[in-house]
């Protein structure tokens, strides 16, 4: 019923595992695999000779990005370690006055309050609003108040799932001109997403979670306007206008998000990731949108039937994205998870709960496996006490 064999080449999982942890770290799809393979075997044989290739390639994955975020151009887009990274670029970059605030939620992931927070020793304070209400972004809209000067939140909140109306909170900042940054790691790759209609000035995502890349190799978005308001803190030969002309002593930053990168990219990296985005986007994202509601709905009837047990995730379609949290009363998180774990479900304890992130292709064998390892669990559990 949810399996779509067309995508099982690239997926050719060790069948012992139930792979629920793309919220996380994903597995590879075999297209990014070769393309390390094939790209090691280049550096072995000729080393850089081919180096205009490795450019040209650079260029394909920002036209990736650009497409995957709406951006209005590839000069929109930098490309980054990581989420946390692109945060402190912004945090570190803005021209803060004491008494600025900066509101976040409650259920942020350390990545999205550390670099506000330090920004305390500025005078800069941290407003963390609880989205436990049955409108979050209405709590979040009615804190934003004269001194606010930025909004930051996660598109999907990591732990819960909680997926936020961004439009809805892009037009509150514009309208109150706040600036409105989106940690998008959560959903990139999960579900449309499109900086244009939500009308932020930042967003950022690292590639290894729905994106299906390595670790340490990000985007950053920032909005042309924006670009210039950001203070330059990491500097180097790659982030500047005459990027190439080694003998010229002046400089001034690349008018374009290239500004953002100071030094040699992580070409390895970006050939993974390229060929990972070349999957989604042959997929196409509103299939894998589909695909993923499916799944987690799947996951959040079949689990409520288990006696006890509680789901920590929203429910509703257009609140929830590709995780499912939850906890079955009684039983304690720590010990259902070694269970689940050594069952072979690769999973996550977030939140309170355990989560289970499946992805476009995870198939029903997949979801049935983990459930039957689950209810076996609890089966033990029940009759050892
Ligand atoms: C919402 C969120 N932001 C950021 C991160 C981590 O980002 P990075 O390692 O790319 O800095 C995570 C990882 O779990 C996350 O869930």
């Amino acid at each position: 019923m949810l399996h779509d064999a067309m995508w099982d080449d690239e997926f050719p999982h060790d069948p012992t595992i139930c792979y629920l942890n793309h919220a996380a770290v994903a597995p590879w799809p075999k297209r990014a695999a070769d393309a390390v393979s094939s790209f090691a075997r280049e550096n072995i044989h000729q080393g850089a000779r081919d180096y205009p290739r490795w450019i040209q390639l650079e260029h394909r994955l920002r036209g990736q990005l650009q497409s995957l975020l709406n951006a209005p151009g590839k000069g929109d887009i930098a490309l980054v370690k990581n989420t946390s990274e692109a945060l402190s670029l912004v945090a570190m970059g803005l021209d803060w006055t004491e008494g600025d605030e900066v509101l976040i939620s409650d259920q942020e992931f350390p990545s999205n309050r550390i670099p506000w927070q330090a920004l305390e020793g500025r005078g800069v304070t941290v407003r963390q609003v609880n989205l436990d209400a049955s409108d979050p972004e209405a709590a979040l809209i009615a804190a934003m108040g004269p001194a606010t000067r930025l909004l930051s939140i996660s598109s999907v909140q990591y732990a819960s799932g909680l997926r936020m109306d961004l439009e809805r909170l892009g037009r509150a900042c514009r309208e109150r001109n706040i600036l409105f940054c989106v940690d998008a790691i959560q959903s990139l790759g999960a579900l449309p997403f499109d900086v244009q209609a939500i009308d932020c000035d930042f967003a950022m995502a690292d590639g290894h979670k729905w994106l299906l890349g390595p670790e340490g190799l990000g985007v950053f978005y920032c909005r042309r306007e924006a670009r210039d308001r950001l203070k330059l803190t990491q500097f180097g030969w790659h982030m500047v206008e005459a990027m190439g002309d080694y003998d010229r002593e002046d400089w001034t930053p690349a008018s374009t998000a290239r500004r953002f990168e100071p030094g040699s990219p992580n070409t390895l990296a970006q050939h993974a990731l390229s060929a990972s985005l070349e999957l989604l986007l042959e997929v196409g994202i509103q299939r894998i949108q589909e695909a993923l509601q499916q799944r987690t709905a799947y996951l959040l009837q079949s689990i409520s039937s288990i006696p006890g047990a509680r789901i920590l995730s929203p429910s509703a379609p257009e609140r929830r994205a590709g995780i499912v949290t939850f906890t079955i009363s009684g039983c304690p998180n720590a010990w259902l998870f070694q269970q689940l774990k050594d069952g072979g479900i690769v999973c996550a304890e977030r939140g309170g709960g355990i989560r289970w992130s499946p992805h476009f292709y995870t198939s029903q064998q997949v979801l049935d496996n983990a459930l039957a390892i689950l209810r076996n669990a609890l089966q033990h559990y029940n009759r050892s006490r």
